[in-house]
């Protein structure tokens, strides 16, 4: 299960690298391109396109094809979109490079931690679907210090965005002869056998009669066709208003401002010196990871619900204090630079521990089987659309604003989010996919999986 986990989560490493690498390479690429400003945001932008586009086709693709030659596919395009972007000629050369970059991480966004969730035992899911986010973060850390390391070598943008190459055909290698096709949608498309024995192997176990009897309750199809049962289906509906909801304010409550723009933001608040914005923006993305680590550890145990709604009180305070810290910046821009990157810092600790994997690990676990290619796929599409929209609106909205302005909206648009998941999100932990189903279509939560599975239509 480990070495499963870890193959398939290097497409989290290669997310996390190739979105958190921009910020490390553009400055360089600039000067050697002369690059205009919209030239520069068209670099940055295309790559959200991209995992956009991945993420519409990542659904349809990975029921019909399966998730191993899914997950293999991404991995070739991470593979040719690095080769591209380090050997580029010319600057329309990155541009293509960083749309097929793009496109494999919107594929692997939405397919490794659904193929991890179907793997997984219930009492491990959480945990293991978190090793990828915790790849995520340590992929965006490492593309820090990588970018920073290669800082002072002629051209070294390009080694920092090429060797994206190596772990991306580590893990071409490890899905073709080391990671098996997932059971549960093997057993969708009627190849029993091979589930059976493919479960008994990852379960190292003759003794899988259990299992297998839950995913044959698994809940299929009620007959329709995937874009009535969106409009029809109660199961359906209701899966898709958590999992996008929750994707949705992942990115307003703004964490890619931080992300990407980590080193502006610490310069905006009064540090002037770029080497040292640089490196206390390496402290953020690390906090970023470490903290991952925090949830790995209480996913399964807290449970998804419970921590998510704990952590985004730290969160909304971090994101409060940011902004104050902005707000007196114009009387005492030392100390309140300070302030500022202790508040950083407490928010991203705690978007890490909460709002950064669950939105992840609830998508995975809620969708009935014959749905959850798809219904992983669109509320993937909603987290890279709204990435694009904050992402892409901060700077402008900063000026129009002030930065506290900025993130007191973020702040604010935390506190409705709480809300709304108060309402709506349901503990999952520990229960079996099929139990989370069935506790969608009944009003109240099951003790047990029924022994027929019930569609339940409006
Ligand atoms: C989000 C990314 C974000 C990352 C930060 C992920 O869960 O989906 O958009 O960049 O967390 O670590």
């Amino acid at each position: 299960m480990y070495v499963i986990t870890v193959f398939t989560s290097i497409g989290g490493f290669l997310f996390g690298y190739d979105t958190g690498v921009v910020s490390g390479s553009i400055l360089f690429i600039e000067t050697e391109y002369n690059l205009s400003s919209f030239e520069i945001e068209l670099f940055v932008s295309i790559a959200v396109a991209g995992a956009i586009v991945g993420s519409i086709i990542s659904g349809p693709v990975s029921d019909k094809l399966g998730r191993k030659k899914s997950i293999s596919f991404s991995a070739i395009l991470f593979v040719g979109g690095s080769i591209v972007l380090g050997f580029a000629p010319k600057y329309s050369a990155l541009i293509v490079g960083r749309f097929i970059v793009g496109f494999a991480i919107g594929v692997a966004a939405n397919v490794v931690p659904l193929y991890i969730a179907e793997i997984s035992p219930a009492k491990y899911r959480g945990s293991l679907v978190t090793i990828n986010n915790l790849c995520i973060t340590s992929g965006q850390f490492i593309s820090y210090l990588v970018a920073s390391g290669f800082s002072h070598v002629n051209e070294g943008w390009r080694y920092t965005l090429g060797l994206a190459a190596i772990p991306a055909l580590i893990m071409f290698f490890g899905m073709v002869f080391i990671v098996p096709e997932s059971p549960r949608w093997l057993y969708l498309m009627g190849q029993e056998d091979e589930a059976i024995s493919i479960l008994k192997r990852i379960r190292n176990t003759d003794d899988v009669e259990e299992e297998v009897q839950e995913i044959k309750e698994s809940r299929v199809s009620s007959g329709m066709s995937q874009f009535k049962s969106i409009l029809y289906d109660r199961v359906i509906r209701r899966a898709l208003l958590i999992g996008c909801s929750l994707q949705f304010f992942q990115q307003f409550c703004g964490i890619n401002t931080v992300m990407y723009y980590s080193a502006s933001i610490i310069k905006m608040a009064g540090i002037n010196d770029n080497s040292k914005a640089v490196w206390f923006s390496t402290a953020v993305a690390g906090a970023n990871a470490v903290f991952t680590v925090v949830s790995l550890f209480l996913i399964d145990r807290v449970g998804r619900r419970k921590l998510l709604l704990s952590t985004m009180i730290g969160m909304i305070a971090g994101l409060l204090f940011l902004g104050l810290a902005f707000f007196f910046s114009y009387r005492d821009p030392k100390s309140t630079g300070i302030f500022a990157i202790v508040s950083l810092v407490l928010y991203v600790a705690f978007f890490a521990t909460g709002m950064g994997p669950i939105p992840w690990a609830v998508n995975s676990e809620i969708y009935p089987s014959n749905f959850r290619g798809i219904g992983c796929g669109i509320a993937t599409t909603v987290n890279w659309s709204a990435n694009l929209v904050v992402s892409f609106t901060f700077l402008s909205y900063v000026n129009a604003v002030t930065p506290s302005g900025a993130f007191w909206t973020y702040a604010g648009i935390g506190i409705v989010a709480w809300v709304v998941i108060y309402f709506i999100l349901p503990e999952t932990k520990g229960k079996s996919i099929e139990q989370i189903q069935q506790s969608f279509s009944n009003k109240s939560t099951p003790t047990h999986t029924p022994s027929h599975p019930s569609t339940q239509l409006e």
